[in-house]
């Protein structure tokens, strides 16, 4: 694995390395994991030319117990805002020697535009770009799934609210299907969910009730307000009034159920903060196999010349 650009068609095996490998990182309870010197003498940069918290963070958290020197580019202030092009960027930063780049876009497809122009030992991992996809993202949460509900062939998924415009449904969607869920259901109202997605393996559910009924994950998305340009779309309120997870709606699923959201959270929109809160929610065991996962990326795709 060369460059981390997509879960859709990464093969099997290959997924289910990255997920083996992350588990050796993990972090939890007592266990601690230690620094480890895989990617000593490497160069990480992040750029992130939109916002995050999550990735960014556990991606340099990821790099550091590696051992790589991580460089954080502070987009607002770089020579972006001058009118350098991205690819002149990326030129003038594989200068400074870079080897690998973690690259979030607003523009879907600029990580594969990235990896076309790159000599043969740089690599890069796109940490979300534009609605396409987080595959990053969606292998965290295969990961979170698979601590919690190891066997993902007897496994009901409901991702839930708006999965036109994520990039997360779509990164989790290839991987689950990959690894064998047999039901997926994409649930939320026509305007935020395509039609037909047969084709990817998946259920539409426009009625919440029937989307939650039996699940044994419960993924939540945010209203992506900043992709979204007008048309038919709900409001917070019309959303949380139709889709928003409250406690009562949670009791459809199965008792043992999980609850996972990629972040951020608007309370009171898509999720109540009982909910988010509750027993049932692994969204910040989410965040901390982040780091793990993320750890597995970076050191597969570095040793992908050795
Ligand atoms: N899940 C996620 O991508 O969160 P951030 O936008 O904070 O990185």
């Amino acid at each position: 694995l060369r460059h981390l650009l997509t879960t859709e068609g990464l093969p099997r095996d290959v997924l289910l390395h990255i997920l083996d490998t992350a588990q050796g990182f993990v972090s939890f309870g007592d266990r601690e994991v230690k620094k480890v010197p895989l990617l000593r003498g490497k160069s990480v940069f992040n750029l992130f030319f939109e916002n995050s918290t999550r990735t960014r963070t556990t991606f340099e958290i990821a790099a550091q117990r590696l051992s790589a020197d991580v460089f954080n580019l502070d987009i607002q202030r770089s020579s972006t805002s001058k009118g350098e092009s991205l690819l002149d960027t990326i030129a003038n930063l594989e200068a400074m020697d870079a080897d690998i780049f973690v690259v979030r876009h607003a523009q879907s497809g600029a990580p594969y535009l990235i990896a076309q122009h790159v000599p043969p030992h740089v690599h890069v991992v796109n940490a979300g770009d534009g609605r396409h996809a987080h595959p990053t993202q969606g292998l965290l949460d295969m990961t979170t799934i698979r601590h919690y509900k190891p066997d993902f062939s007897a496994l009901t998924v409901a991702i839930v609210g708006d999965i036109v415009h994520s990039r997360v449904a779509r990164s989790a969607i290839h991987a689950l299907t990959t690894l064998g869920v047999p039901e997926v259901r994409a649930v939320g109202p026509k305007t935020l969910v395509p039609g037909d997605m047969r084709p990817m393996g998946v259920r539409v559910c426009h009625d919440i009730r029937e989307g939650l009924q039996g699940a044994d994950v419960v993924m939540m998305l945010r209203l992506q307000n900043e992709r979204m340009s007008g048309g038919l779309l709900p409001s917070a309120s019309e959303f949380h009034m139709m889709y928003g997870l409250t406690p009562e709606r949670l009791a459809l699923a199965k008792p043992d159920a999980i609850v996972m959201h990629p972040g951020p959270i608007n309370r009171g929109v898509e999720i109540d903060s009982s909910v988010a809160d509750g027993a049932q929610s692994v969204i910040l065991p989410q965040v901390r196999f982040g780091i793990a996962v993320r750890m597995a990326v970076l050191s597969i795709i570095a040793n992908a010349n050795a």
